[in-house]
């Protein structure tokens, strides 16, 4: 199969985990005996010192024209504490997600045996723990119009918007993963206080009949925050609005123990994008200490989403295992044992998978 990747590093530690990332997938094409084409482009804080645009339209190009994105991380700490800037990294983003028309975030939350004793929670909870947390990435309060300030400048405001057809699209996915899974949907809003919670609850439950196998319920999104750390294996699929998703989606991922080992996809209209959920850590960023698994874990959701290619996916996870079992980690997890570095973990994945 020929595969034509578009690779955005982006800024802090994407870098140093897309080199590991490229290895491992030319590693993987090579013994599944695939074609891959590569390109890079700018994204991000690095892109806007470049060009003043955090998402050039040259990248949306190498995009809309490939078959797969591969994404790092963007945003850089300069930004964070100038609420005047008037261009921001997070807008790359944002742009990148709309026009690529990425409207659903997929995020797995998953356990590592040899991890558990991480988590902030006790193993008994979390041991086990499996499921996948779906975002609406496109709509909601993120974009909607109007958002400023009035004149004085001491009022904000944003607003929140979803059609029928965004939510129907975001929910006809998440049952489709849910059907591939343990056939139960939790769908995740704030039906008892705000209108755009009230119409993804009506047509939820217009839609469950559709899908008789699989068992839907819903929960408002303060008691599901409380529930993801109380019994996180009441959970298959989730489904929620993407502020909601947001913040859940952090919560969920570090339980585990392990947040620089979560991947993400995030498949839509265009091109699907995959990314680790970890950010771009800039405290790291040139050390070659961050930890690539999640960046390669991605890598693994990329092979399987995006191409249907599902032993590559399932031997890059058998790699990854491999590592954690033979302690070989960055420092992030390290626990007092050896760590070893960015460069040398993506080495030895590499490795497992071209000694297969
Ligand atoms: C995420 C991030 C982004 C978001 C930021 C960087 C804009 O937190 O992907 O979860 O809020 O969507
Ligand atoms: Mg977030």
């Amino acid at each position: 199969m020929k595969l034509n990747i578009a690779v955005l590093p982006g800024d802090g530690i994407g870098p140093e985990i897309m080199k590991q990332a490229l290895k491992v997938t030319e590693a993987v094409c090579n013994k599944f005996k695939h074609e891959l084409k590569y390109e890079e482009a700018i994204v991000g804080a690095n892109a806007i010192d470049v060009t003043g645009d955090p998402y050039p339209s040259q990248t949306h190009e190498l995009c809309m024209k490939s078959d797969a994105v591969l994404f790092g991380a963007i945003g850089d700490p300069k930004y964070d504490n100038d609420p005047n800037a008037k261009v921001r990294p997070e807008q790359g983003l944002l742009r990148m997600r709309k026009q690529l028309g990425l409207y659903g975030n997929i995020r797995p939350v998953m356990t590592f045996p040899s991890l558990l004793h991480k988590s902030p929670l006790r193993a008994d909870l979390v041991e086990g723990a499996d499921f996948v947390c779906i975002r609406e990435l496109t709509g909601g309060i993120y974009f909607g119009k109007p958002q400023g300030r009035s004149e004085d400048g001491d009022t904000a405001y944003d607003t929140s918007v979803y059609t029928r057809e965004e939510i129907e699209r975001v929910l006809h996915l998440a049952y489709k993963f849910a059907g591939q899974r343990r056939k139960k949907l939790t769908v995740v809003d704030k039906a008892n206080v705000i209108a755009t919670s009230r119409l993804w609850r009506q047509i939820a439950q217009e839609i469950a009949p559709q899908y008789p196998d699989i068992e839907t319920d819903y929960l408002f999104v303060d008691n599901a925050a409380m529930r993801i750390i109380q019994w996180p294996k009441s959970f298959d699929v989730m489904v929620t609005e993407n502020l909601f998703g947001d913040i859940l989606t952090d919560e969920a991922s570090v339980i585990t123990g392990s947040m620089g080992l979560l991947p993400s996809a995030s498949i839509g209209i265009h091109t699907s994008l995959f990314e680790p959920i970890h950010g771009s850590y800039p405290q790291a960023a040139g050390k070659d200490i961050a930890n690539p698994l999640a960046m390669i874990l991605s890598v693994a959701l990329m092979f399987e989403y995006a191409f249907e290619l599902m032993d590559e996916g399932a031997l890059i996870r058998e790699a990854v295992n491999a590592s954690l079992e033979a302690g070989v980690v960055t420092e992030d997890i390290s626990d007092g044992g050896k760590a070893y570095k960015l460069s040398e973990v993506g080495e030895w994945v590499t490795n497992y998978i071209k000694n297969k």
